[in-house]
Protein backbone atom coordinates (compact mmCIF):
# COMPACT_ATOMS: atom_id res chain seq x y z
CA UNK A 1 0.00 0.00 0.00
CA UNK A 2 1.59 3.30 -0.98
CA UNK A 3 2.32 5.31 1.54
CA UNK A 4 0.03 8.77 0.88
CA UNK A 5 0.28 12.30 2.74
CA UNK A 6 -3.32 12.67 3.93
CA UNK A 7 -6.40 10.13 5.23
CA UNK A 8 -8.06 9.23 2.78
CA UNK A 9 -10.86 6.93 4.68
CA UNK A 10 -13.46 8.71 3.64
CA UNK A 11 -14.00 11.50 1.03
CA UNK A 12 -16.70 13.91 -0.31
CA UNK A 13 -17.22 12.91 -4.25
CA UNK A 14 -17.14 15.52 -6.72
CA UNK A 15 -20.50 16.99 -7.79
CA UNK A 16 -20.66 20.00 -10.44
CA UNK A 17 -23.03 22.16 -9.24
CA UNK A 18 -22.76 21.28 -5.45
CA UNK A 19 -19.41 20.76 -4.43
CA UNK A 20 -18.31 24.34 -5.26
CA UNK A 21 -16.12 26.52 -2.87
CA UNK A 22 -18.98 27.09 -0.58
CA UNK A 23 -19.91 23.96 0.05
CA UNK A 24 -16.39 22.70 0.56
CA UNK A 25 -15.28 24.86 3.30
CA UNK A 26 -19.05 24.43 4.77
CA UNK A 27 -17.68 20.63 4.79
CA UNK A 28 -14.33 21.47 5.96
CA UNK A 29 -15.84 23.08 8.68
CA UNK A 30 -18.25 19.65 9.88
CA UNK A 31 -15.16 17.53 9.30
CA UNK A 32 -11.68 18.61 9.44
CA UNK A 33 -10.52 15.44 8.55
CA UNK A 34 -12.56 14.23 5.30
CA UNK A 35 -10.79 14.67 1.82
CA UNK A 36 -12.70 17.11 -0.59
CA UNK A 37 -13.19 17.10 -4.17
CA UNK A 38 -13.81 19.83 -6.53
CA UNK A 39 -16.43 19.80 -9.13
CA UNK A 40 -15.23 18.28 -12.55
CA UNK A 41 -13.60 21.32 -14.46
CA UNK A 42 -12.76 20.46 -18.17
CA UNK A 43 -8.84 21.01 -19.49
CA UNK A 44 -10.20 23.24 -22.38
CA UNK A 45 -12.23 25.62 -19.95
CA UNK A 46 -9.13 26.06 -17.36
CA UNK A 47 -6.71 26.69 -20.58
CA UNK A 48 -9.01 29.08 -22.46
CA UNK A 49 -11.70 30.41 -18.86
CA UNK A 50 -11.72 32.46 -15.03
CA UNK A 51 -8.76 30.99 -13.43
CA UNK A 52 -10.14 32.55 -10.13
CA UNK A 53 -13.44 31.44 -10.88
CA UNK A 54 -12.74 27.55 -11.77
CA UNK A 55 -9.87 27.20 -9.63
CA UNK A 56 -10.01 29.69 -6.69
CA UNK A 57 -10.53 28.14 -3.03
CA UNK A 58 -9.61 28.58 0.55
CA UNK A 59 -6.69 27.26 1.94
CA UNK A 60 -9.03 26.31 5.07
CA UNK A 61 -10.53 23.69 2.38
CA UNK A 62 -7.73 21.76 2.56
CA UNK A 63 -6.92 18.81 1.57
CA UNK A 64 -8.54 18.95 -1.43
CA UNK A 65 -8.62 17.51 -4.84
CA UNK A 66 -9.27 19.17 -8.37
CA UNK A 67 -11.02 16.78 -10.81
CA UNK A 68 -10.23 17.78 -14.17
CA UNK A 69 -12.79 16.40 -17.17
CA UNK A 70 -10.76 16.17 -20.78
CA UNK A 71 -8.87 13.52 -22.78
CA UNK A 72 -6.32 15.30 -24.33
CA UNK A 73 -3.00 14.07 -22.78
CA UNK A 74 -1.23 17.60 -23.09
CA UNK A 75 -3.84 19.72 -22.21
CA UNK A 76 -4.97 17.59 -19.26
CA UNK A 77 -0.61 17.85 -18.53
CA UNK A 78 -0.93 21.45 -18.52
CA UNK A 79 -4.32 21.46 -16.25
CA UNK A 80 -2.70 19.64 -13.80
CA UNK A 81 0.25 21.70 -13.57
CA UNK A 82 -2.05 24.92 -13.00
CA UNK A 83 -3.76 22.50 -10.32
CA UNK A 84 -0.30 22.14 -8.39
CA UNK A 85 0.23 25.37 -8.70
CA UNK A 86 -2.62 26.70 -7.43
CA UNK A 87 -2.20 24.52 -4.27
CA UNK A 88 -4.49 21.59 -4.62
CA UNK A 89 -3.53 18.41 -2.93
CA UNK A 90 -4.22 15.38 -5.99
CA UNK A 91 -5.52 15.77 -9.23
CA UNK A 92 -8.20 13.47 -10.06
CA UNK A 93 -9.58 12.50 -13.98
CA UNK A 94 -13.39 12.18 -13.97
CA UNK A 95 -13.69 8.69 -16.02
CA UNK A 96 -16.87 7.99 -14.78
CA UNK A 97 -19.04 10.93 -16.27
CA UNK A 98 -22.09 10.10 -18.71
CA UNK A 99 -23.45 13.34 -19.61
CA UNK A 100 -24.25 13.71 -23.49
CA UNK A 101 -22.05 16.48 -23.62
CA UNK A 102 -18.96 15.20 -21.84
CA UNK A 103 -19.46 12.22 -24.28
CA UNK A 104 -19.14 14.64 -27.00
CA UNK A 105 -15.70 15.57 -26.19
CA UNK A 106 -15.32 11.87 -26.12
CA UNK A 107 -14.36 12.17 -21.82
CA UNK A 108 -15.94 10.83 -18.34
CA UNK A 109 -17.52 7.57 -18.86
CA UNK A 110 -16.51 7.01 -22.25
CA UNK A 111 -13.30 6.98 -21.55
CA UNK A 112 -12.97 3.53 -19.68
CA UNK A 113 -13.34 2.33 -23.22
CA UNK A 114 -9.58 3.17 -24.24
CA UNK A 115 -7.79 2.32 -20.97
CA UNK A 116 -4.75 3.19 -23.25
CA UNK A 117 -5.71 6.58 -23.74
CA UNK A 118 -6.30 6.96 -19.69
CA UNK A 119 -3.22 5.53 -19.04
CA UNK A 120 -1.31 8.39 -21.82
CA UNK A 121 -2.84 10.90 -20.04
CA UNK A 122 -2.01 10.07 -16.51
CA UNK A 123 1.64 9.61 -17.08
CA UNK A 124 1.70 12.84 -19.00
CA UNK A 125 -0.02 14.52 -15.90
CA UNK A 126 2.42 12.16 -13.33
CA UNK A 127 5.26 14.14 -15.77
CA UNK A 128 4.06 17.30 -14.79
CA UNK A 129 3.27 17.29 -11.07
CA UNK A 130 5.02 15.73 -7.67
CA UNK A 131 0.95 15.36 -6.04
CA UNK A 132 -1.00 12.48 -6.62
CA UNK A 133 -2.64 11.74 -10.11
CA UNK A 134 -5.71 9.36 -9.39
CA UNK A 135 -8.68 7.98 -11.53
CA UNK A 136 -12.20 7.79 -10.81
CA UNK A 137 -14.00 5.69 -12.58
CA UNK A 138 -17.52 3.44 -13.01
CA UNK A 139 -17.48 -0.65 -12.96
CA UNK A 140 -18.16 -0.76 -16.65
CA UNK A 141 -19.90 0.96 -19.48
CA UNK A 142 -22.65 -0.31 -21.79
CA UNK A 143 -22.32 -3.99 -22.76
CA UNK A 144 -18.27 -3.51 -20.94
CA UNK A 145 -19.81 -4.64 -17.77
CA UNK A 146 -18.00 -7.55 -16.51
CA UNK A 147 -15.36 -8.01 -13.75
CA UNK A 148 -12.37 -8.61 -16.39
CA UNK A 149 -13.42 -5.33 -18.28
CA UNK A 150 -12.46 -3.42 -14.89
CA UNK A 151 -9.50 -5.10 -13.64
CA UNK A 152 -8.23 -4.61 -17.51
CA UNK A 153 -8.91 -1.27 -17.03
CA UNK A 154 -7.39 -1.04 -13.43
CA UNK A 155 -4.26 -3.17 -14.69
CA UNK A 156 -3.63 -0.69 -17.60
CA UNK A 157 -4.11 2.21 -15.84
CA UNK A 158 -1.97 0.85 -12.89
CA UNK A 159 0.93 0.23 -14.89
CA UNK A 160 1.62 4.21 -15.38
CA UNK A 161 2.09 3.91 -11.02
CA UNK A 162 -1.27 5.72 -10.40
CA UNK A 163 -2.14 3.64 -7.27
CA UNK A 164 -5.18 5.64 -6.35
CA UNK A 165 -8.78 4.84 -7.57
CA UNK A 166 -11.56 5.72 -7.13
CA UNK A 167 -14.59 3.36 -8.33
CA UNK A 168 -18.00 3.92 -8.24
CA UNK A 169 -19.72 0.64 -8.22
CA UNK A 170 -22.28 1.07 -11.04
CA UNK A 171 -21.88 0.77 -14.42
CA UNK A 172 -22.83 3.59 -16.94
CA UNK A 173 -25.13 3.40 -19.65
CA UNK A 174 -24.28 6.02 -22.24
CA UNK A 175 -27.34 5.73 -24.41
CA UNK A 176 -30.65 6.46 -23.38
CA UNK A 177 -30.21 7.34 -19.51
CA UNK A 178 -29.76 10.74 -18.25
CA UNK A 179 -26.98 11.66 -16.11
CA UNK A 180 -29.26 11.11 -12.96
CA UNK A 181 -30.94 7.96 -13.99
CA UNK A 182 -27.20 6.61 -14.66
CA UNK A 183 -27.20 7.20 -10.58
CA UNK A 184 -29.57 5.44 -9.98
CA UNK A 185 -30.59 2.65 -12.21
CA UNK A 186 -27.85 0.37 -13.53
CA UNK A 187 -27.18 -2.09 -10.10
CA UNK A 188 -24.56 -0.98 -7.54
CA UNK A 189 -21.84 -4.17 -7.57
CA UNK A 190 -19.73 -3.46 -4.84
CA UNK A 191 -18.56 -7.15 -5.15
CA UNK A 192 -16.13 -6.06 -8.52
CA UNK A 193 -14.52 -3.17 -6.38
CA UNK A 194 -13.94 -5.71 -3.28
CA UNK A 195 -11.87 -7.74 -5.50
CA UNK A 196 -10.06 -5.10 -7.20
CA UNK A 197 -8.65 -4.43 -3.86
CA UNK A 198 -8.25 -8.32 -3.74
CA UNK A 199 -6.30 -8.41 -6.51
CA UNK A 200 -4.28 -5.60 -6.73
CA UNK A 201 -3.55 -5.01 -2.85
CA UNK A 202 -0.63 -2.62 -3.49
CA UNK A 203 -3.11 -0.32 -5.10
CA UNK A 204 -5.41 2.55 -2.69
CA UNK A 205 -9.00 1.57 -3.57
CA UNK A 206 -11.69 3.99 -3.09
CA UNK A 207 -15.10 2.47 -3.25
CA UNK A 208 -18.51 4.59 -4.35
CA UNK A 209 -22.29 4.74 -4.45
CA UNK A 210 -25.24 4.85 -2.87
CA UNK A 211 -23.47 4.97 1.12
CA UNK A 212 -25.71 6.53 2.83
CA UNK A 213 -24.67 5.71 6.74
CA UNK A 214 -21.62 5.14 8.62
CA UNK A 215 -22.39 1.74 9.69
CA UNK A 216 -22.15 0.93 5.68
CA UNK A 217 -18.84 3.07 5.68
CA UNK A 218 -17.77 1.06 8.20
CA UNK A 219 -18.65 -2.41 6.71
CA UNK A 220 -17.30 -1.34 3.24
CA UNK A 221 -13.76 -0.35 4.96
CA UNK A 222 -13.56 -4.13 5.87
CA UNK A 223 -13.05 -4.64 2.02
CA UNK A 224 -11.42 -1.40 0.68
CA UNK A 225 -9.20 1.13 1.33
CA UNK A 226 -11.73 4.67 1.55
CA UNK A 227 -15.28 5.09 1.16
CA UNK A 228 -16.76 8.16 -0.80
CA UNK A 229 -20.17 10.26 -0.51
CA UNK A 230 -21.80 11.88 -2.58
CA UNK A 231 -25.21 12.60 -2.34
CA UNK A 232 -25.64 11.37 1.03
CA UNK A 233 -22.88 14.31 2.14
CA UNK A 234 -24.60 17.02 0.44
CA UNK A 235 -27.99 16.19 1.33
CA UNK A 236 -27.12 15.16 5.23
CA UNK A 237 -24.04 17.59 5.71
CA UNK A 238 -24.52 16.55 9.63
CA UNK A 239 -23.02 13.13 8.49
CA UNK A 240 -20.02 14.38 8.16
CA UNK A 241 -19.91 15.25 12.09
CA UNK A 242 -20.59 11.49 12.67
CA UNK A 243 -18.13 10.20 10.14
CA UNK A 244 -15.63 12.77 11.80
CA UNK A 245 -16.36 11.23 15.26
CA UNK A 246 -17.17 7.41 14.11
CA UNK A 247 -14.62 7.19 11.36
CA UNK A 248 -11.96 9.48 12.18
CA UNK A 249 -12.68 9.37 16.10
CA UNK A 250 -11.65 12.55 16.59
CA UNK A 251 -15.11 14.17 17.51
CA UNK A 252 -15.29 17.94 17.46
CA UNK A 253 -17.77 18.65 19.86
CA UNK A 254 -19.96 21.19 17.76
CA UNK A 255 -23.09 21.34 17.44
CA UNK A 256 -24.71 22.06 13.93
CA UNK A 257 -26.00 25.38 14.95
CA UNK A 258 -22.13 26.53 15.84
CA UNK A 259 -20.73 25.29 12.78
CA UNK A 260 -23.75 27.29 11.34
CA UNK A 261 -22.54 30.82 13.11
CA UNK A 262 -18.83 29.58 11.88
CA UNK A 263 -20.43 30.30 8.48
CA UNK A 264 -21.81 33.78 9.18
CA UNK A 265 -18.18 35.73 8.75
CA UNK A 266 -17.55 33.48 5.83
CA UNK A 267 -20.76 34.41 4.49
CA UNK A 268 -19.96 37.69 4.57
CA UNK A 269 -16.85 37.72 3.51
CA UNK A 270 -18.61 36.40 0.61
CA UNK A 271 -20.56 39.23 -0.11
CA UNK A 272 -17.87 41.98 0.33
CA UNK A 273 -15.70 39.91 -2.41
CA UNK A 274 -18.88 40.90 -4.59
CA UNK A 275 -21.32 37.18 -4.41
CA UNK A 276 -24.78 36.61 -3.34
CA UNK A 277 -26.25 35.67 0.11
CA UNK A 278 -27.59 32.55 -1.72
CA UNK A 279 -24.44 31.26 -3.21
CA UNK A 280 -23.40 29.84 0.35
CA UNK A 281 -26.79 29.22 2.09
CA UNK A 282 -27.86 26.82 -0.63
CA UNK A 283 -25.48 24.23 0.46
CA UNK A 284 -27.07 24.58 3.96
CA UNK A 285 -30.42 23.67 3.53
CA UNK A 286 -30.20 19.99 4.80
CA UNK A 287 -28.57 21.34 8.40
CA UNK A 288 -31.36 19.71 10.63
CA UNK A 289 -33.17 17.20 9.18
CA UNK A 290 -36.17 16.00 11.38
CA UNK A 291 -36.05 18.66 13.93
CA UNK A 292 -38.64 21.09 14.53
CA UNK A 293 -38.41 24.55 12.71
CA UNK A 294 -36.12 22.82 9.54
CA UNK A 295 -38.53 23.27 7.21
CA UNK A 296 -38.74 27.30 7.89
CA UNK A 297 -35.37 27.01 8.04
CA UNK A 298 -34.93 25.60 4.70
CA UNK A 299 -37.52 28.02 3.40
CA UNK A 300 -35.90 31.14 5.05
CA UNK A 301 -32.30 30.06 2.92
CA UNK A 302 -34.02 29.60 -0.27
CA UNK A 303 -36.91 32.15 -0.72
CA UNK A 304 -37.49 35.64 0.29
CA UNK A 305 -35.36 38.17 2.09
CA UNK A 306 -32.17 35.81 1.25
CA UNK A 307 -32.58 37.16 -2.62
CA UNK A 308 -32.97 40.36 -1.98
CA UNK A 309 -29.58 42.55 -2.74
CA UNK A 310 -27.71 43.53 0.78
CA UNK A 311 -28.67 40.36 2.17
CA UNK A 312 -26.48 39.18 4.57
CA UNK A 313 -25.51 36.89 6.95
CA UNK A 314 -28.18 38.10 9.27
CA UNK A 315 -30.40 36.12 7.59
CA UNK A 316 -29.22 33.00 8.47
CA UNK A 317 -29.10 33.99 11.68
CA UNK A 318 -32.12 34.90 11.48
CA UNK A 319 -33.39 31.40 10.09
CA UNK A 320 -31.48 29.44 12.76
CA UNK A 321 -34.27 30.60 15.50
CA UNK A 322 -36.62 28.76 13.95
CA UNK A 323 -34.78 25.39 14.47
CA UNK A 324 -36.42 23.83 17.85
CA UNK A 325 -37.74 27.38 18.26
C1 LIG B 1 -25.34 16.69 -8.69
C2 LIG B 1 -24.24 15.69 -8.98
C3 LIG B 1 -23.16 16.08 -9.73
C4 LIG B 1 -22.11 15.17 -10.00
N1 LIG B 1 -20.99 15.64 -10.66
C5 LIG B 1 -19.91 14.81 -10.77
C6 LIG B 1 -18.66 15.31 -11.26
O1 LIG B 1 -18.49 16.49 -11.56
N2 LIG B 1 -17.64 14.42 -11.36
C7 LIG B 1 -17.78 13.10 -10.99
O2 LIG B 1 -16.80 12.32 -11.09
N3 LIG B 1 -18.93 12.63 -10.52
C8 LIG B 1 -19.98 13.46 -10.37
N4 LIG B 1 -21.13 12.99 -9.79
C9 LIG B 1 -21.18 11.59 -9.31
C10 LIG B 1 -20.71 11.51 -7.86
O3 LIG B 1 -19.36 11.90 -7.74
C11 LIG B 1 -20.86 10.07 -7.33
O4 LIG B 1 -20.03 9.22 -8.10
C12 LIG B 1 -22.30 9.57 -7.43
O5 LIG B 1 -23.22 10.54 -6.96
C13 LIG B 1 -22.47 8.26 -6.63
O6 LIG B 1 -22.20 8.46 -5.28
P1 LIG B 1 -23.39 8.61 -4.18
O7 LIG B 1 -24.32 7.45 -4.40
O8 LIG B 1 -22.72 8.61 -2.86
O9 LIG B 1 -24.09 9.92 -4.50
C14 LIG B 1 -22.18 13.86 -9.53
C15 LIG B 1 -23.29 13.47 -8.75
C16 LIG B 1 -24.30 14.37 -8.48
C17 LIG B 1 -25.47 13.94 -7.61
Amino acid sequence: MPALPFNRKVSVAPMMDWTDRHCRYFHRLISPDIFLYTEMVTSPAIIHGDREKLLGFSEKEKPLALQLGGSNADELARCAGVGAEWGYDEINLNCGCPSDRVQSGSFGACLMAEPQTVAKCIAAMQREVNIPVTVKSRIGIDDFDNYDFLKKFVETVAATGCNIFIIHARKAILKGLSPRENREVPPLIYDYVYRIKQEFPQLHITLNGGVKTVDEIQTHLKHVDGVMIGRAAYQNPWLLDEIQTEIFQKPTGQTPQQVVEAMLAYADAHLVRGGKLSNVTRHMLGMFPGQRGARLWRQALTAGEVLEPGANSTVISKALRFINA
